[in-house]
């Protein structure tokens, strides 16, 4: 889930404006069923399980994970181990990875024979959900707290470095078994980038791609590109936030901006980032809005808007003088995707519609991809679809998840 521009990230972003107006009228049933103090306590994080709320009420059981990364985030993992009925996983572990702004609710929030997740547990797969850094299950950190600069001082770089081979690992030794890997949107990116450094190929069985994200200089969403350019005009105003929080004040600005724009965009504004989404259930935002979206860091999303403006995929740009500081060169090291071990196995589904994950722009990545075995590389393209119904769309069984079920049994 993720974008504003910044692709996948306002995209997440839209998501949530699109459920303001069911989740105030949740929240007013809220307010008048009980008193706000009680509300809040019983939210506590300290009482908030992903497992408790999202996983376990349908009858699944759920267990919660921590995993500490190198550079000390704790994040929080969760585990479907069995299907519905009871029956433990007897097929490899799969772990779904989210998209900008968002988490593992990604994966549960529809109804079970809707969502990834419940699908998989019911086919005998070993469900994992990973949490990016900076979410509500991951917002630990060994020296740190969500309050301190520091705490924000990374891009999708760190949640590639750090976070993606934390989590990877740590499935990979508690269940003894290479992994398959899922993703929607930014999480697509996170494996490209690192297979490209030839990492986890050797723990990974295949990956799955849902809306991927890679080259994004084709983005032909207006507000997304508007968004790109405000983060990299005001750079220092932003960096100044550090935590790019979609419910905080900061974002509530940039979308008044934006809306000041185009006012007719701004009407409908999830589809303004995301492209049409064909498939969404309008009587589940309110769930949405109660989970989603969750706070990225304000570095994140300047690092996708330089990618938008240059149409390149490469680490954080600092400036000449701060590459040199980084990386011991003036620009900003390449992820080059055609270093792509050709043998992994890939399923790439994308959708006509989609303005996050432009169509131009995976056909850029598939040119670079040109050389993978073909037998290792299934293309899916969805004309109905855009960003959101990959995830959330009430037929993404039958449209996508069917065959992405084929697709494994073969890996
Ligand atoms: C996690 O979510 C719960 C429930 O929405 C909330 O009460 C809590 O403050 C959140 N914690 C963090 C660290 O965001
Ligand atoms: C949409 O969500 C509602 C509420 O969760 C559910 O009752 C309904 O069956 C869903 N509709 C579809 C088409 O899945
Ligand atoms: C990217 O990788 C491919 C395949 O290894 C190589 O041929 C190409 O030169 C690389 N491109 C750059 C810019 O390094």
């Amino acid at each position: 889930m993720a974008i504003g521009l910044v692709l996948v990230m306002i995209a997440h972003l839209a998501l949530f404006v699109w459920s303001v107006t069911a989740a105030r009228q949740g929240l007013r049933e809220l307010n008048s069923l009980s008193h706000g103090r009680s509300l809040a306590s019983s939210l506590s994080s300290s009482s908030y399980s992903l497992c408790a709320n999202m996983v376990t009420p349908w009858g699944y059981a759920c267990e919660e994970h921590k995993v500490t990364t190198a550079d000390g985030y704790i994040l929080g993992l969760q585990r479907i181990p069995a299907s519905h009925s009871g029956q433990q996983a007897s097929k490899p572990p799969v772990l779904l990875q989210h998209g900008l702004i968002m988490d593992s609710v990604t994966w549960v929030y529809n109804q079970p024979s809707q969502s990834l997740a419940f699908i998989l547990a019911d086919n005998g797969y070993d469900v994992w959900m990973a949490n990016s850094r900076g979410t509500n299950s991951s917002s630990g950190h060994t020296t740190l707290t969500t309050s301190d600069a520091a705490y924000w001082e990374w891009s999708w770089d760190e949640l590639v470095s750090y976070d993606l081979t934390a989590t990877v690992q740590y499935v990979n030794g508690v269940t003894g078994q290479n992994l398959h890997y899922a993703a929607h949107s930014l999480g697509t990116l996170m494996a490209l980038a690192a297979f490209s450094q030839n990492q986890l190929v050797n723990s990974v069985r295949s990956a799955v791609l849902l809306s991927p994200i890679a080259y994004l200089n084709n983005l032909p969403s207006f507000l997304t590109r508007v968004a790109a350019e405000t983060f990299l005009a005001d750079q220092i105003y932003w960096l100044g936030l550090h935590e790019f929080s979609p419910k905080g004040p900061a974002v509530g600005t940039l979308l008044n901006n934006l809306c000041s724009l185009s006012s007719a965009l701004c009407g409908n504004l999830m589809n303004a980032f995301t492209g049409q989404n064909c498939c969404l259930n309008s009587s589940r935002s309110s769930v949405f809005f109660r989970y989603e979206p969750q706070p990225t860091s304000t570095k994140n999303m300047i690092h996708l808007s330089q990618m938008i403006r240059t149409g390149k995929i490469t680490k954080f740009d600092y400036g000449q003088d701060g590459n040199m500081n980084h990386y011991a060169q003036t620009t900003p090291p390449a992820y080059n995707m055609s270093s792509i071990p050709t043998n992994i196995p890939l399923y790439l589904s994308y959708g006509g519609k989609d303005e996050l994950s432009d169509v131009k722009d995976v056909q850029q990545l598939l040119a670079k991809l040109q050389n993978h075995n073909s037998n290792d590389l299934v293309v899916q393209y969805v004309a109905q679809y855009a960003h959101a119904d990959f995830v959330f769309g009430v037929d993404a069984y039958q449209v996508v998840y069917k065959p992405v079920l084929a697709f494994l049994q073969r890996n």
